[in-house]
């Protein structure tokens, strides 16, 4: 039987990982060549995606040789063990590459360990940021800046009504999947504060643990999108998931303080369905 590894640890290694990685990526910052589509011409990896994620392979495997790894650019890798204490590594090597391609400030590193099938320990890095924020099941959402004096412990916004919220979102590479989230939000702006597309899924979720964001909302994310970020959120309070009861995921991805969750969900939920019809 395997022994069921403590989340403080595994969180401490990922730390370390996406900080070093952070450190790395943080060499060729907006200087880098695109090496490779992906799913359309506009979803690019660079040297430096394969370069951060073949770093943190190789620090797992150092560390912990026995641990599966899905890494966005590796895929799914090892892990022989099977049961309660098996351990899967959900890494983003670089979130947000058209960000970190143009120069603009937000992307980030993302580093989740799964336990028996559940993110125990997340980890975002954001270089530019200087923060790395830390999140482990029941132990809170933590921020560690290099503005601030100590980590500070994270909460997410409450009682903002739909009305007055600053909603964050994204969209596929898609061209088709883009045409239709551009209809969802131009139906959703003018029943919100305002939009923003920051352009790195996992740290917009740390927006909303630490109150930068209201909401988040993105369709078509991937596990390694939203593993991390997706428990730092909850840890900070909010309410992650899809929707109509949906755990959070391909579909969607929704986080947000209680109240705003839900009503969020509602008018997502009416605006996604009218866009399925019109699409026949
Ligand atoms: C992308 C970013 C972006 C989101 C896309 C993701 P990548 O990840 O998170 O904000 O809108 O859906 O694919 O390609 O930069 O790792
Ligand atoms: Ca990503
Ligand atoms: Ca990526």
């Amino acid at each position: 039987m395997t022994r069921i590894p403590a989340a403080g640890a595994l969180a401490e290694l990922a730390r370390a990982m996406a900080e070093e990685a952070g450190d790395l990526l943080l060499q060729q910052h907006g200087g880098v060549r695109v090496v490779a589509t992906k799913t359309s011409p506009t979803d690019v990896v660079t040297e430096m995606d394969r370069a951060a994620e073949e770093l943190i392979r190789k620090r797992i495997l150092d560390a912990r040789p026995g641990d599966a790894i899905l890494g966005e650019e590796g895929g799914q890798t090892g892990g022989g063990q099977t049961g309660d204490g098996a351990v899967r590594w959900i890494v983003d090597p670089l979130d947000g590459t058209v960000n970190y391609l143009y120069g603009l400030p937000d992307w980030s590193v993302s580093i989740a360990a799964e336990v028996g099938g559940t993110v125990t320990a997340g980890v975002v890095c954001a270089p530019l940021r200087r923060a790395t924020y830390v999140g482990t099941l029941g132990g809170g959402a933590w921020l560690h800046s290099a503005w601030e004096p100590a980590p500070r412990r994270l909460a997410c916004t409450s009682g903002v009504p739909l009305a007055r919220a600053l909603v964050g979102t994204g969209f596929s590479y898609a061209a088709g999947q883009r045409a239709a989230q551009g209809g969802v939000v131009a139906q959703l702006v003018p029943r919100v504060r305002d939009i923003r597309r920051a352009g790195s899924a996992a740290l917009d979720l740390c927006s909303v643990a630490s109150g930068l964001l209201d909401a988040f909302y993105e369709a078509g994310l991937h596990a390694w999108d939203g593993a991390a970020g997706g428990l730092i959120a909850r840890e900070a309070g909010a309410e992650v998931g899809g929707l109509r009861g949906q755990p959070a995921g391909e579909a969607m991805t929704l986080a947000a303080g209680p109240g705003l969750f839900a009503e969020l969900h509602d008018v997502l939920a009416a605006l996604t369905a009218a866009a399925d019809r019109a699409d026949g």
